[in-house]
């Protein structure tokens, strides 16, 4: 019998992440172990599903707010598989509003960009030949939202972690200053932590090429995030189509791209896209 595929799905208890691990769990081929992480490290209810003998679900311990608990998932994972094959950045968190506090701008850039830039980081090393990142991104991190003297430097072709840090850095400093919209920035905070999330896989995938790493908007889907801006129009099983696809489907040998549908509503399985 082959070695198990090796999965890790980050916000994996509720919303689009529970729908990725029950598409994951039913579409993948051969033995798997799925690493369901949340911040509580309890198992995921999976409502009810039945899991093919070739398949185990482990739950895992995972804040993005806590390098410790990112260090050890990924040295517990090295340590006992030797490997990882499969990585999807789904956890996030979304303040739907244009006036949060300093402490909800920095909790945004923390957990959406920097935890999970550092999600990856702990996991490339023992990430195998082939292997598949995923982060899950959105929309709003496109950069028809920003100045283009903003947009020049996130798609700079050499952009280096440095620099986009640097980036962000400006963007918070600004922001905190309630200067950031005249800077050219777009209002919402969400939307230059989506920016530097697709910034940080372009270059993640420029320096990795032995893996496929990229990131995607999953729609407007019915979530407690999603539902916030609306009645969202996509099941959670149809946002989880894109990552699930970019995780295990046939994407060729694309890396560091962006991916979404033509529109949020779309259940289509999406395509590569400008962002
Ligand atoms: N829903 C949409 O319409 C939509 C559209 C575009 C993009 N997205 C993206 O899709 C992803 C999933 O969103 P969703 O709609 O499924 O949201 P959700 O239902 O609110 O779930 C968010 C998940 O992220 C986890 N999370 C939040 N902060 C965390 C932290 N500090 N450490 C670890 N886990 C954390 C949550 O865990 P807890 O339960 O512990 O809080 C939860 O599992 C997000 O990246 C979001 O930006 C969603």
């Amino acid at each position: 019998m082959s070695s198990p595929r090796i999965a890790l799905v980050t916000g994996a208890n509720r919303g689009i992440g529970r729908a990725i691990c029950a598409a994951l769990i039913q579409q993948c081929t051969g033995p798997l172990i799925l690493y369901t992480a949340s911040r509580a490290g309890a198992s995921v209810d999976l409502n009810g599903l039945s899991i093919p003998p070739a398949v185990q679900v482990r739950p895992a311990q995972l804040s993005l707010t806590d390098q410790a608990s990112i260090t050890a998932l990924s040295t517990m994972i090295g340590s006992e598989h030797q490997g990882c094959d499969i990585l999807i950045n789904n956890a996030g968190l979304y303040y739907f509003q244009e006036n949060i506090t300093t402490a909800q701008r920095q909790e945004t850039l923390d957990v959406n960009y920097r935890g999970t830039l550092n999600v990856c980081q702990a996991f490339l090393p023992i990430m195998r030949k082939g292997g598949r990142i995923v982060n899950v991104s959105s929309q709003s991190g496109q950069l028809k939202y920003f100045h283009p003297r903003l947009r020049a430097q996130f798609l700079k072709p050499d952009l280096t972690l440095d620099e986009l840090d640097a980036l962000v850095s400006e963007y918070t400093r600004l922001a905190n200053q309630k200067a950031a919209t005249a800077s050219g920035w777009p209002p919402l905070t969400y939307f230059a932590s989506k920016a530097a999330v697709n910034a940080a896989t372009r270059i993640l995938a420029r320096e990795n090429p032995h893996l496929l790493i990229n990131c995607c908007c999953p729609g407007w889907v019915g979530t407690t995030l999603g539902a916030q801006a609306g009645p969202p129009p996509k099941s959670v099983e149809a946002g989880a189509k894109i990552p699930v696809r970019l995780a295990i489907g046939n994407i060729g040998r694309v890396s560091g791209r962006y991916w979404a549908n033509d529109s949020v509503a779309s259940a289509a399985d999406g395509k590569v896209q400008e962002w």
